[in-house]
């Protein structure tokens, strides 16, 4: 079976009748929110709520009957599940290759429990092994804060499509993504050197911040708890 829905569907158990539930974004998410769907069409899934975290996932959900509300509108979520781009041993993670991280980390931080669904090949042995991080920010000065980045010892570009314009994420903002030739050594205080720089928004990693990650490979499902 492919990996990425046989993490989802493993997901799936930990959702209950009346629950508020965050729907992260990507690829993985969307088996997971097609199982929902299925369970909320039969009857199997009653009185449920969703809080979605990109325009992508909100379509994916209303086509799939899943009841829609605003963050605003829900209190704290019981579960959201969400994909990653790389889980390092102590389950910290890189996001945001979807383009869809501030509002993944509002939603999360809004949970009681983020649970992460991935195939193994997610799983890294330092983040930033394999990818880039990416870091959105509002494009006035971008050129400046690309800059300020590099000299934080990454390759930072812009990230733009192939027609040379920039990306940007629903929230109309673009992005910088960093590469960082030896991985990060230190993401809590890479974390907190960004965050502290005016013009930036939000970035890629998210540390401390899931519960249980579930992560299925050709063998099955291993779950993982901090
Ligand atoms: C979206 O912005 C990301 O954080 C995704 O969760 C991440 O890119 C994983 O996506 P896939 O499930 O498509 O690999």
């Amino acid at each position: 079976m492919n990996l990425k829905k046989q993490a989802a569907l493993q997901a799936v158990k930990y959702v209950h009748s009346g629950q508020r539930i965050g729907l992260g974004s990507g690829s993985t998410v969307s088996y997971f929110i097609k199982a929902l769907g299925d369970l909320v069409k039969s009857g199997d899934l009653v009185d449920i709520q969703a809080v979605s975290t990109s325009d992508e996932t909100s379509i994916q959900a209303q086509d799939s009957g899943i009841p829609l509300v605003d963050l605003d509108h829900s209190g704290n979520l019981d579960i959201t599940v969400d994909g990653a781009d790389e889980i390092d041993p102590n389950l910290n993670l890189v996001k945001g290759l979807g383009k869809a991280l501030l509002r993944e980390k509002i939603v999360a931080a809004h949970s009681n429990e983020f649970v992460i669904i991935a195939d193994e090949s997610k799983l890294v042995s330092q983040l930033g092994d394999s990818v880039p991080l990416p870091i959105e920010v509002v494009e006035f000065g971008i050129d400046a804060q690309e800059k300020w980045l590099q000299n934080l010892g990454c390759v930072a570009e812009i990230w733009r499509s192939e027609d040379g314009s920039m990306l940007l994420s629903d929230n109309g903002n673009p992005f910088i993504r960093c590469w960082f030739k030896d991985g990060i050594k230190d993401p809590s205080t890479l974390d907190k050197i960004i965050k502290s720089r005016v013009g930036i928004i939000e970035h890629g990693l998210f540390l401390g911040m899931a519960t249980r990650v579930i992560v299925a490979n050709i063998t099955g499902v291993v779950e993982l708890k901090t």
